[in-house]
């Protein structure tokens, strides 16, 4: 389509146009979809004003985690000023945890909300990723919807970072919803995970669009490391148990749709519901469409993924774009309002399968923070999925850092998800099924199937530190692991006698 009427610009000369204390709202969701050049050139320019001795910082939103080119070169820049919803980037995380950028979590189906509701500011900018824009401004996105929709309809000017990586022929991949604005809002219209309830495109008043700088380059998206014994044990032990629930009638034959977390976790599990023969063909309403969906798409697993984002392998992203009228009915990419709403999740009836850094002996679930201080990633969407989940599994390896830590502890050090959204726990040692079980039938359960047998005492031992109580923690003690791993480098030389 032709764009004459747009104003066309390097990269360079976009991030002229961006001035310290602006926020700006990109496009993307996970390195999928993020836009690369622009943050890039934003980010020499920071350093250039820096070296001027004047400030340069800006407030980044986006829909999830991006890529280097935009969390990386902007922390690296020093030029953060804050950052929501969710990042994964080593150099952004640094500057976090330091206090050097101002970090808020948020659940990413809010996201989008909170922004139109005005709850975080102006956006002074949407930087978009397309693949195509019509002179009607008519944008079509690329491999994430995301947060794009809300991001362009509340910023003031809009910039499109228009990457030829991405065929145009992805327009009809995409469908474009947003909810009205209370007190007015419908019922979002999907009652099933192929249901089409948007436009495939976000059309925006073309006059916004005040620069246009072409592109040609892949998503940044990680590979996954070769699947470890402890991750594929954690992805069987899910698998089995999905398949008995199924066998004693608690999951309908037809089966549920499955929502699963990111990385080399839920890459396992699917793989190996995939290998379960007891497990039947099954459908995706999920936040991030990962490498094993297309894969298990392509063996006839899966029938149909909805997501937010196609978080692929660059070879898994070139196989969809060459047979892309095979996959084209097996996908819908939605925004992070639609894939990760509540109000579907309940009624879709989801299984939800996320991933826990630790988990309490009453099964609560920390997310997002190594001992009670430092942030990982964020909360994304394993609240929007376990709390209105038909059925919440976290999982997670029972120890880290070769064993010097428990995963399993007396009371995690951050809360995300509160024992009431969580009902099962896998780790490599097996499943506790917490549906229905008191909080001292809990935590028994959770220690003898999921602690690591080099733990199982010294966590018998905490619960019997306390006595009489409708809960089994001393609040004391209850740090006491992260404590001796604060204070040693391992938690297995704790001392219960010391807390007396
Ligand atoms: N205490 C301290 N460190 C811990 C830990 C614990 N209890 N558990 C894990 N770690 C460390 C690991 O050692 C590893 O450190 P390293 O990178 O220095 O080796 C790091 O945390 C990541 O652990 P890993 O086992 O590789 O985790 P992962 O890649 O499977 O990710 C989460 C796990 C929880 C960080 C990740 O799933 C996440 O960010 N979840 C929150 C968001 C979410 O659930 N999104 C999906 C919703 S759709």
């Amino acid at each position: 389509m032709t764009m004459n009427s747009y104003s066309k610009m390097t990269a360079a000369e976009a991030a002229e146009l961006i001035q310290d204390g602006q926020t700006l709202a990109f496009s993307g969701f996970t390195p999928a979809g993020a836009p690369k050049d622009i943050p890039k050139a934003i980010g020499a320019r920071a350093k250039a004003i820096h070296a001027a001795g004047n400030p340069f910082q800006i407030g980044v939103m986006t829909g999830a985690s991006t890529g280097k080119s935009l969390d990386g070169a902007l922390a690296d820049a020093d030029a953060v000023l804050f950052r929501t919803p969710y990042q994964s980037d080593p150099t952004l995380r640094k500057s976090i945890n330091e206090g050097r950028t101002q970090f808020f979590d948020m659940h990413l189906s809010m996201a989008p909300q909170n922004i139109r509701y005005g709850f975080l500011g102006p956006v002074h900018y949407a930087v978009i990723e397309a693949c195509d824009v019509s002179p009607t401004g008519e944008i079509t996105l690329t491999s994430s919807v995301g947060a794009a929709p809300t991001f362009c309809r509340v910023a003031d000017k809009i910039i499109i970072e228009l990457n030829k990586f991405h065929p145009d022929s992805l327009r009809g991949l995409h469908d474009v919803y947003e909810p009205e604005d209370p007190p007015y809002r419908n019922p979002i219209p999907l009652f099933r995970p192929s249901d089409r309830i948007g436009a495939p495109v976000v059309k925006v008043n073309p006059k916004k669009i005040v620069a246009i700088v072409d592109t040609n380059a892949p998503d940044e998206t990680g590979g996954f490391s070769e699947i470890g014994e402890t991750t594929a044990r954690i992805g069987r032990n899910v698998a089995d148990f999905l398949a008995a629930e199924l066998r004693r009638g608690l999951i309908p034959k037809s089966f549920l749709p499955i929502q699963s977390g990111v990385g080399n976790t839920a890459n396992a599990v699917l793989e190996a519901m995939g290998a379960n023969a007891d497990i039947p063909t099954f459908e995706m309403y999920t936040e991030v469409i990962q490498d094993a969906v297309i894969k298990l798409m392509k063996q006839g697993k899966i029938q149909f993924a909805s997501g937010c984002s196609l978080t692929v392998t660059n070879a898994a992203l070139k196989d969809i774009y060459e047979n892309l009228e095979f996959f084209r009915p097996k996908f819908l990419l939605r925004p992070q309002e639609i894939s990760n709403s509540p109000e579907v999740v309940r009624r879709l009836g989801i299984i939800s399968i996320n991933t826990a850094i630790e988990v309490d002996i009453a099964g609560n679930v920390n997310s997002t923070h190594v001992l009670g201080r430092n942030m990982m990633n964020g909360i994304g969407g394993s609240g929007d999925f376990a709390r209105n989940a038909f059925l919440s599994i976290f999982t997670c390896p029972s120890t880290a850092k070769g064993g010097k830590i428990s995963t399993i502890v007396p009371l995690v050090c951050h809360l995300d998800h509160s024992e009431h959204s969580v009902q099962i726990i896998v780790t490599e040692q097996g499943i506790a099924d917490l549906r229905g079980k008191s909080p001292s039938q809990r935590a028994e359960t959770i220690i003898s199937n999921c602690a690591h047998p080099d733990y199982r005492g010294l966590l018998r031992d905490y619960v019997r530190l306390g006595g009489s109580g409708h809960s089994p923690q001393t609040l004391s003690a209850a740090f006491g692991l992260h404590e001796q791993f604060a204070k040693t480098g391992d938690m297995r030389s704790v001392d219960w006698a010391s807390y007396h």
